[in-house]
């Protein structure tokens, strides 16, 4: 590849990095990921949200990889009535991009073209920047109380460091 060839700026960068689904090869990087991006909390096990998705539409579950490295991930479901994207994120030095923004456009693409009429995301109401980055992609705030009922506990595992709380956007 020649200097011209090289991708310039930002949004090159992020053109760089290819979008698949996620192999199982993909499971330590993508955990790292999600621990750097404050993702994982001690009430989901990420090994196993892993192996349950792979068990329910894994060709939902993108990955985002550059050069070999794993770069982004993004976990995607739709149950018949709702789209739903969990576990976006974006390594720290790829940020501002645009490649969240591809991500979510692909987890749009995909879930339209299995008749999905709308998606769905769950954020911490204190998380003002990425409530900012979904509302940048049309995304408006729902006025609803998300309630939950946890019915397998995965409880805290001894060998993970704890998450910083403050961070964390997937209930
Ligand atoms: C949220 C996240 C995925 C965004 O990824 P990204 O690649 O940096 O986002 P993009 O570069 O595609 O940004 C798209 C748009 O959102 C805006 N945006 C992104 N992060 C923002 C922030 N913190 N505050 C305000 N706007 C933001 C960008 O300015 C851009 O707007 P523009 O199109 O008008 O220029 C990334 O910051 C991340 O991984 N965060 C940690 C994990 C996390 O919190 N995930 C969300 C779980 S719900």
């Amino acid at each position: 590849m020649s200097p011209s060839d090289l991708p310039e700026g930002a949004d090159a960068a992020a053109d760089a990095v290819r979008i698949r689904p996620f192999a199982v090869a993909d499971t330590e990087p993508v955990v790292a990921l999600w621990r750097a991006a404050g993702l994982v909390v001690p009430w989901n096990d990420p090994y196993l949200d892993i192996e349950r998705k792979l068990a329910v539409q894994p060709e939902l579950f993108l990955v985002g990889e550059a050069g070999g490295a794993l770069v982004a991930t993004a976990m995607i479901g739709y149950d018949g009535h709702r789209g739903w994207v969990n576990y976006l994120a974006v390594d720290g030095s790829r940020r501002g991009a645009g490649l969240g923004a591809r991500l979510m456009a692909e987890a749009e693409r995909l879930l339209a073209e299995r008749g999905c009429p709308k998606l769905n995301l769950q954020v911490r109401s204190t998380n003002a920047g990425v409530i900012a980055f979904y509302r940048s992609l049309g995304y408006e705030v729902d006025d609803v109380a998300s309630l939950g009922k946890r019915l397998i506990p995965d409880g805290p595992r001894h060998d993970q460091p704890r998450p910083d709380e403050s961070r964390v956007d997937a209930p």
